[in-house]
């Protein structure tokens, strides 16, 4: 069971159980089911406004869900989050980026914290 932490200076802290092992459910879905009013438009990583900072929480674990997907690479790097060395050391190193799209991101079996 994991534990995600959504934070916004705006609101009050809210943490939420992610359901583990089905690695499908979005970080967005999940914000979303739990009525975080986390922006968004196109649902499908498009758009960039879905963009939080994802740090994790498990001090034993530094994976902050899977991957960037492809969709994601584009959009932090044209909105200048990510450089493109900064790109490809992170992919070179494996170290997971702070910036994600939450429409794109999976939630793992990890506890996170989530600024939007
Ligand atoms: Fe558009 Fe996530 S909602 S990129």
């Amino acid at each position: 069971m994991a534990l995600v932490t959504f934070s916004n200076p705006e609101y009050r802290d809210k943490t939420v159980y992610a359901v583990a092992g089905s690695h499908t459910e979005t970080l967005l879905k999940l914000a979303r089911e739990n009525k975080i009013p986390i922006n968004y438009e196109c649902e499908d990583g498009e758009c960039g406004t879905c963009l939080v900072k994802v740090s994790s929480v498990d001090q034993k674990h530094q994976r902050m869900g899977g991957p960037l997907t492809e969709k994601e690479k584009e959009v932090l790097r044209v909105s200048g989050k990510i450089s493109k060395e900064e790109m490809e050391q992170m992919i070179v190193d494996d170290i997971p980026s702070p910036w994600r799209l939450a429409c794109q991101m999976i939630v793992r079996d990890e506890d996170i914290l989530v600024e939007y």
